[in-house]
């Protein structure tokens, strides 16, 4: 069992396909360095060398195969790897923990994108963090035909791996997982903050800077 005492801040980043999430969040990692924090700067599925295995099996297309089960059981391994290798030793370092999505991602997609029932995904989710939980969460809002059109343009200008399982989903499944994103929103509006994914980037980034560091615990504090 691994020892969470979490001198840090955990926050995450939600959105739908091509909601701009990674660019804010790359961004907001170079703001908080710029003020004198330590941040780690994460993502799932992925994260550590066991779950970037597990990523790549996940968002291969070629899997379109896999049982919703299959699917849920394996963003939950990968979670449990990612929290007891980086997330802990991080937050227990005290730096200000950034991730890609977390276990809202699992609710949004695998509970009301593909259907299984909430308390199966709560009760995973709550093995895989070991006690740890998101204390802000970012929510870019966006639409999801909007979204999808700009990621599926990524994936075909890159030249990297094709990670498109779920960007092959129809545009219902992308307007469930939204659903399910605001419904998190709403039932937990003490952690959640919603931000408008339209504007332009540089804007949206000092929305989201000035929000973050308004709520940044003042122990943790270097220079603000
Ligand atoms: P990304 O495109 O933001 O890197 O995320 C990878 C995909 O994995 C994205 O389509 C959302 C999906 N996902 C889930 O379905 N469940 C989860 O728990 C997580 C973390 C991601």
């Amino acid at each position: 069992m691994i020892r969470v005492i979490q001198l840090g801040y955990f926050i995450t980043f939600e959105g739908v396909e091509g909601s701009g999430k990674s660019t804010q969040i790359r961004l907001l990692a170079e703001r908080l360095a710029a003020h004198g924090f330590s941040t780690t700067l994460t993502r799932e599925p992925g994260g550590c060398p066991i779950a970037d295995k597990i990523r790549a099996i996940l968002l291969n297309a070629e899997n379109s195969d896999m049982s919703p089960m299959t699917e849920l059981m394996l963003y939950s391994a990968a979670r449990a790897q990612h929290v007891s290798d980086v997330i802990v030793p991080a937050l227990n370092s005290g730096n200000i923990v950034l991730c890609d999505r977390f276990c809202d991602a699992t609710v949004a997609y695998q509970s009301f994108g593909r259907g299984i029932d909430r308390g199966v995904i709560d009760i995973l989710n709550s093995h895989a963090c070991q006690g740890v939980a998101p204390d802000l969460t970012i929510l870019i809002d966006c639409d999801p035909s909007v979204g999808l059109s700009r990621a599926r343009m990524r994936i075909e200008a890159s030249s990297g791996p094709r990670e498109e399982r779920f960007e092959l989903e129809n545009l219902e499944f992308h307007h469930r997982v939204s659903k399910g994103y605001q419904q998190l929103a709403t039932e937990q509006s003490h952690r959640f903050i919603v931000i408008e994914g339209d504007d332009k980037i540089e804007e949206i980034s000092t929305l989201i800077a000035v929000q973050v560091l308004a709520r940044i615990p003042e122990d943790l504090c270097v220079i603000c």
